[in-house]
């Protein structure tokens, strides 16, 4: 029996490959950086499973052409790339990589929040320039952390990570549950829908979008991009915040709209920001958010750990392994495509 194709967008660690060669003829985008639309159009045709990541647009023309696709998997856990209607109207389930990459990227936030509360990066660069001349009173002063609140937007796993962080730093946690919860009216603590494990107690209560950015010293993003969260954070909700705030977003960049993030924080409007993602995405180094000292940009890191990468591209090929079986995905995007069966 011959073994199915699979298109990958990037290399694979040699272990991973290994495992999936085993099973499948492999065709693979070997140079370095995203693939490139036009080789993604070449070979998709031939593809039973499509094996990608965050940066690759599947969009109606990829499955258009990709007329024999099984199923489609993305070493990410977000999957605002894929047009996951347009999958499930196929019957394409779409694997995804939820949970194991949750502590990695709440590190990383927590990590934003306090390299911008206490000024680590212009520290750096203040050495590193030889402006370190002697010791002061005055110079480079932050923001405790300690009795300070954190706005938790989107408490699913990576926000209720979040909030376990801030918790160990005596933080008050104002969470706004996500995306649905954004403009619902204030509740209070509630272990609803957690299982044990995820319940974060002490300090916390659950708020609506308005309160925690009018409320918080720090707010910080976890939803996903959706057609209902796009832009949620603009012009209006930057006017709510305390001009000491600041804001970090670990999400996607789309959540903020930029141009209105760059005259919050150029006019005063909030204090700082710290940005893993952006709008748009990578950032060019010309862009004006790179002009201001007040905000923080690093290259969408979030699940940047040796251990999680290596987790996310194993699960990935067994969402890939198992649509090409034809059983049931363990991490499916959109199981509503099981029901039509
Ligand atoms: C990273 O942003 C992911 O979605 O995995």
């Amino acid at each position: 029996m011959s073994l199915p194709t699979v298109v990958v967008t990037r290399r694979l660690p040699r272990k991973v490959w290994n495992h999936l060669t085993a099973y499948a003829r492999v065709v693979c985008w070997e140079a370095d950086g995203p693939v490139s639309r036009g080789w993604l159009l070449d070979h998709i045709a031939e593809a039973d499973g499509l094996y990608c990541l965050l940066t690759d647009q599947v969009d109606q023309e990829v499955l258009q052409v990709g007329k024999r696709l099984r199923v489609i998997s993305t070493m990410s856990v977000g999957y605002d790339h894929i047009d996951i209607q347009a999958c499930t109207t196929r019957g394409i389930p779409v694997g995804h990589t939820p949970g194991i990459l949750t502590e990695t990227t709440a590190d990383l936030a927590f990590a934003l929040l306090m390299a911008a509360a206490r000024r680590i990066v212009e520290g750096a660069d203040y050495v590193r320039q030889g402006k370190w001349k002697e010791w002061s009173p005055d110079l480079l002063l932050g923001q405790d952390l300690c009795g300070a609140t954190l706005g938790i937007v989107g408490f699913g796993r990576i926000g209720q990570a979040m909030a376990r962080r801030a918790q160990g730093f005596n933080m008050k946690v104002l969470a706004v549950r996500s995306p649905a919860q954004v403009s619902n009216s204030p509740g209070s603590l509630t272990s609803e829908g957690m299982s044990s494990q995820e319940q974060v107690r002490p300090l916390l209560e659950y708020v609506d979008l308005q309160a925690a950015l009018a409320q918080s010293d720090f707010v910080s993003l976890h939803v996903p991009l959706t057609s209902r969260t796009h832009h949620l954070i603009g012009a209006p909700e930057f006017q709510l915040m305390k001009p000491s705030s600041v804001l970090v977003n670990t999400a996607r960049g789309a959540i903020v709209d930029t141009e209105a993030l760059y005259q919050a924080l150029h006019r005063g409007t909030i204090a700082g920001a710290a940005l893993d993602v952006t709008d748009p995405e990578p950032l060019p180094a010309s862009h004006s958010l790179l002009t201001l000292p007040n905000c923080l940009v690093i290259p969408h890191l979030g699940s940047a750990s040796v251990a999680t990468r290596a987790r996310m591209a194993f699960m990935a090929v067994e969402n890939l392994l198992a649509g090409l079986r034809g059983d049931m995905l363990s991490h499916c995007a959109n199981p509503e495509v099981y029901a039509a069966r």
